[in-house]
This record gives structure tokens, C-alpha cells and sequence, in this order.
């Protein structure tokens, strides 16, 4: 089936589907972005997407690509037209494509949207969180900004491939106080011998995560205990369970950091009980759960 790619205003096929070369986000990257969870053709959290997305918008002195109404409208048509049952929605946009210079160009160019979708096998996503995975510790070179989903991932895009080349699925990044940010493109998350969450406070050190706010709502709605605080290295390493969420893996268990084992050296208790609510906060039959280990 022939996958369709939304691009300043048409629908195009994939390999059709193109933008300018001077696009500010080619250059500069002078844009953000959003990924979406679909579950049953519907994207899940748009609202709280999009009202993020005008966040980061609003904090690079960038407009609105088009008015919300229709910016859902590209959305959905986007999932439609690539018949997307469970997959991802990826919404970027850019200041737009003007002659290469560092301050923002003089006229209003018109920023550049894109919107893809593509199918997620959840059956891969639900067997890996029934076995956990393993993380890397790397430090986290990035900008001060990191509430801002900006496109600029370069540090992100390195600390998932040095993850990748020790054979783990994702990265936490580690600040230079030697506390845990957050991961490449997820939020960690861990529990410790009390069995109290913890998770960084949502400042301009990490992204807010959409998980990450469904998470802290499930926890809230049990009743858990729950502290909103930095921890580091050694705390996820003695901790009894860690996890990372995020739009594409909801919660993923972590059952080592570095080569060493965390807590039974499988996903724990909390963290499978939580990925339980939140896939039926999102709308997930029981047997779309994972497994118990
Ligand atoms: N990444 N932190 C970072 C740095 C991220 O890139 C992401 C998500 C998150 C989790 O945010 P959310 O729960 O809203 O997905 C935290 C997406 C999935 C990506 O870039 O593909």
C-alpha cells in the first residue's frame, strides 16, 4: 500500500513528497515536532499534543502552522489515508524555507508542516515490555531547553546509537551532577525500596512527556506514592524497579542499567501495573496487554 506524506498542503506519495532546500529545518533546525499514539485509527491525547506543540511554537517565536480545526483535520486525514489501525503520527513544523541567515527571515515566508503516519506491530512492543530492556548511561550534552520538542536531536540521535552499539534499547542521559535526565526520547522513571516513584520535575531540564503526564495521573487515581525529584545513577542502580515512557513504547520495564541487573532482573509489579492502566486509558483490549513475565 502506497504510504502518503502530508507536505504544505498536499498529500503526495512517499517518494514524491519533498521539501525546499533552504527549509529552516534543513539548515538550522528551526523547528519542533509531535508524535502521536494511534490505537484503533485514533489519536490518542491530540488535545494535550497540540496544546504542547503550541508551547514549543510559542517558546521559538514561531506561529501556528494553520488554525488547530485544521491541523487535526491534516492529522486524521493522514492516518485515513495511510489506513492506520495502531501506529504513530509524526507532526513537524518548520519557520519555513527562506535565503540561509542565522536571525529570522524579514517577511512572513509561512512556516512548512509535515505530517506522516505509520503502523506499529504493538505485538513487538507488548512481548519487550513483558521482558524489559537494557540501558545505557551516557552524558547529556544538550541544550538548556529540553521542554522545548524541538527537531534538533543530534545529541538524542548519538546517545541512542552509543546505546544501540552496546546492545541496549535506549539511553538515559545523565546531567553533570551525575543525576538522570532523561532518556533519548523517553522519560525515566524508577522505584524505589519504599516503592515510591520518582521522576524528574517537569522544568526545562526534559521534555514534558504526554506519558509521562498519563503516568503521573494513573499514579495520582491508585493512590501511590510519588515524588517528583531528580535521582541519580546510583539510586535507578539499587532501585527496585526502573521503566522509561513515552508516546511510542508507553512504559517500557528496565531490567538493567549499564550491564547491571536492576531488582529481580524483571520487570516489576509497579511498572507492569501501570503499562496495564495506561493501555486501558488508551483504549486497549486486555489481550493487547503484555503477558505477565
Ligand atoms: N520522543 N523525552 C524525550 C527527549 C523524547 O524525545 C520523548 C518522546 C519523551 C517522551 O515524551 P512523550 O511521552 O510525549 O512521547 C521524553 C518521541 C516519541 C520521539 O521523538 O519519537
Amino acid at each position: 500500500m502506497a504510504r502518503i506524506i502530508y507536505v504544505n498542503g498536499r498529500y503526495q506519495p512517499y517518494a514524491k513528497a519533498s521539501i525546499h532546500v533552504e527549509d529552516r529545518g534543513f539548515q538550522f533546525s528551526d523547528g519542533v515536532y509531535e508524535v502521536c499514539f494511534i490505537h484503533n485509527g485514533k489519536i490518542v491525547d491530540l488535545t494535550g499534543h497540540l496544546e504542547r506543540l503550541d508551547r514549543s511554537l510559542f517558546e521559538l517565536r514561531m506561529a501556528p502552522p494553520m488554525k488547530r480545526p485544521a491541523l487535526v483535520h491534516v492529522l486524521n486525514e493522514t492516518v485515513r489515508r495511510n489506513h492506520i489501525r495502531n501506529g504513530s503520527a509524526y507532526l513537524q513544523v518548520t519557520r519555513g524555507a527562506a535565503r540561509r541567515a542565522f536571525t529570522f527571515p524579514s517577511k512572513d515566508i509561512g512556516s512548512s508542516l509535515i505530517c506522516m503516519a505509520r503502523p506499529h506491530d504493538e505485538r513487538k512492543n507488548n512481548a519487550l515490555a513483558a521482558k524489559g530492556i537494557c540501558v545505557q548511561t551516557v552524558p547529556d550534552i544538550r541544550w538548556a531547553r529540553r521542554d522545548i520538542k524541538s527537531i534538533s536531536l543530534l545529541p538524542q540521535m548519538l546517545a541512542s546509537q552509543t546505546a544501540l552499539d552496546q546492545g541496549c534499547a535506549e539511553a538515559l542521559m545523565v546531567d553533570d551532577k551525575g543525576f538522570i535526565t532523561e532518556g533519548s526520547h523517553s522519560n525515566a522513571w524508577m522505584v524505589d525500596k519504599d516503592n515510591r516513584l520518582l521522576t524528574r520535575r517537569a522544568d526545562n531540564s526534559i521534555l514534558r512527556g504526554r506519558t509521562r503526564q498519563a503516568v503521573v495521573a494513573t499514579i495520582k487515581k491508585l493512590g501511590l506514592k510519588f515524588e517528583e525529584r531528580a535521582f541519580s545513577v546510583d539510586e535507578a542502580l539499587a532501585a527496585s524497579e526502573v521503566f522509561v515512557t513515552s508516546t511510542t513504547a508507553l512504559l517500557m520495564p528496565v531490567i538493567e542499567v549499564d550491564g547491571r541487573q536492576i531488582g529481580a532482573g524483571v520487570p516489576g509489579d509497579t511498572s507492569i501495573k501501570l503499562r496495564r492502566q495506561i493501555c486501558e486509558s488508551y483504549g486497549m483490549q486486555k489481550n493487547e496487554w503484555p503477558a505477565s513475565p
